[in-house]
């Protein structure tokens, strides 16, 4: 059974998602960049050993990757899983775990890399949106996409319904791609594109607007 590490900075609802399902896998620990992160919560509920390594206490980001890598090294793991963490990592760090190392993104990347998506996808106009799991490159927000689920923005969303609708999106396709990662139907090949053995189906969160009949 694969080994995985989980990495939060705070809610960790997403966490909580993939700690409800069956992932095929082992969580060996949830490391936080930041001690007061609810997320902790979810993790000791459920006996798991937690970590604390704070960006608060390094003076630089080298300094700090440095830290969260040995402790991310000290519990061996096969996959380490970004729910949520909010640093921006090294390039040495990213490529410690290349094609091991999987992020969720609040927006349908490539659009809107970075910070506060919900409100850009918003000022934008756009009609549609969503949420991506992808493997992590040094290329911030842009790495190979494993899956993504998009939602319609509505005339009446605000940051905050709109982040909601996109939540629950992240808390279905999250577990799916932990479980393809640790059963080995994803992974990241050579020429730096995903092979994806696990197939999708259409779900409901394909979105097709009916038209109007004229
Ligand atoms: C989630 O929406 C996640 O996609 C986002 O932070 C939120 C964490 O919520 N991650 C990023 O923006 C990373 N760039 P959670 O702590 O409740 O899972």
């Amino acid at each position: 059974m694969k080994n995985v590490v989980i990495l939060i900075s705070g809610r960790g609802s997403n966490l909580q998602a993939l700690l409800k399902e069956n992932l095929g896998c082992a969580i060996r620990a949830v490391i936080s960049s930041r001690m007061d992160a609810a997320g902790l919560n979810h993790a000791r509920a459920q006996g798991i050993p937690v970590a604390i390594v704070a960006n608060r206490d390094h003076p630089d980001r080298e300094s700090f990757d440095a830290a969260l890598a040995a402790e991310i090294d000290h519990h061996d793991p096969d996959f380490v899983v970004l729910a949520g963490f909010m640093r921006i990592l090294t390039e040495k760090f990213v490529m410690r775990y290349q094609g091991r190392l999987v992020n969720i993104h609040p927006s349908l990347l490539p659009a809107y890399p970075g910070m506060h998506t919900h409100a850009r996808a918003l000022a934008d106009g756009v009609k549609i949106h969503g949420c991506t799991v992808h493997f992590v490159t040094p290329d911030l927000d842009h790495g190979p996409i494993i899956i993504q689920a998009a939602v319609p923005v509505l005339e009446s969303d605000t940051e905050h319904s709109l982040a909601e609708r996109v939540l629950r999106e992240e808390h279905r396709i999250y577990p799916q791609a932990v479980r393809w990662l640790c059963s080995g139907k994803v992974r990241l090949g050579m020429d730096g594109r995903v092979i994806n053995e696990g197939g999708v189906t259409l779900g409901t969160s394909l979105i097709s607007p009916a038209l109007e009949v004229a």
